[in-house]
């Protein structure tokens, strides 16, 4: 089984949370965050479903009802070769995508091709309608996403060799238990949040063991740091 090198790439308080006022202490550490992604220069982000609604379909729901009487054959589905993919975590196929790939004011998004990453548990009619949005699709489970699987079809169908891993906590959360982690990238804002989900939500891992290899002062009083395997 083949992988790509992931890079898990995520902004957390002082108190390892990913979400709550906190994300919004400082324009300039959110930028940091932008701009570090976008020099990693990676062939594809991954998001789980939950994430990929707050940041890219704004929770649109998908319209099937045009696709009601469908039947697809459960094989993978490469709807085009790109440069660079947004890779989702969809196992039961929620998101209603406008299009095939990321429209976003930040190009280390943007212009992203779409891969959904599904499971047996998706319906006929949501595979028709990524087939009419062009939208690539990949079975990796019954009904919980395989890592190893996922991993190896992003290679070996797409050529992904570098994966940022963006999150959230339970998106995370699969690939530390499968333990696929190469390297840790984390933007630490000085604050501590006022709720919020964890880095890792609901790991289920033993001791999993980084070096350090950087520690660098961002902006207001944040830092980077980076760990490797
Ligand atoms: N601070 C940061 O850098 C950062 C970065 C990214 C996201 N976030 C925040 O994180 C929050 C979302 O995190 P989240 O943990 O709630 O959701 P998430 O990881 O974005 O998405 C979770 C969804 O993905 C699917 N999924 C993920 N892992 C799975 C597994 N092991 N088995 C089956 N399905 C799985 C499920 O979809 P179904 O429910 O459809 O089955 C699950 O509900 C958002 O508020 C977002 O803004 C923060």
């Amino acid at each position: 089984m083949q992988k790509p090198y992931i890079i898990l790439h995520m902004m957390t308080s002082l108190d390892g949370k990913i979400t709550g006022d906190f994300l919004n202490y400082s324009d300039a550490l959110g930028e940091d965050y932008y701009r570090i992604n976008r020099e990693y220069k990676a062939d594809a982000f991954c998001c789980g479903r939950i994430t990929m609604e707050g940041s890219f379909t704004q929770g649109k729901q998908p319209d099937l009802s045009p696709f009601a009487n469908a039947k697809v054959d459960r094989v993978d589905h490469v709807a085009i070769k790109a440069d660079y993919y947004a890779v989702s975590i969809d196992p039961h196929g929620r998101l209603g995508w406008y299009g095939d790939h990321i429209v976003d004011h930040d190009p280390g998004y943007d212009n992203a091709y779409i891969i959904e990453v599904l499971t047996q548990q998706v319906s006929d009619s949501y595979l028709a309608f990524l087939q009419s949005k062009g939208i690539s699709y990949i079975f990796c489970g019954d009904d919980k996403i395989d890592v190893s699987v996922m991993n190896d079809k992003l290679v070996r169908l797409f050529g992904i060799k570098k994966l940022m891993l963006e999150g959230g906590g339970l998106t995370d959360s699969l690939f530390v238990d499968a333990d696929v982690i190469d390297e840790m990238s984390l933007v630490l804002v000085p604050a501590l949040s006022n709720e919020g989900i964890d880095l890792f939500a609901g790991k289920n891992c033993n001791l999993v063991a980084y070096s350090q290899t950087k520690v660098q002062p961002l902006a207001d009083g944040g830092l980077w740091l980076n760990y490797k395997k």
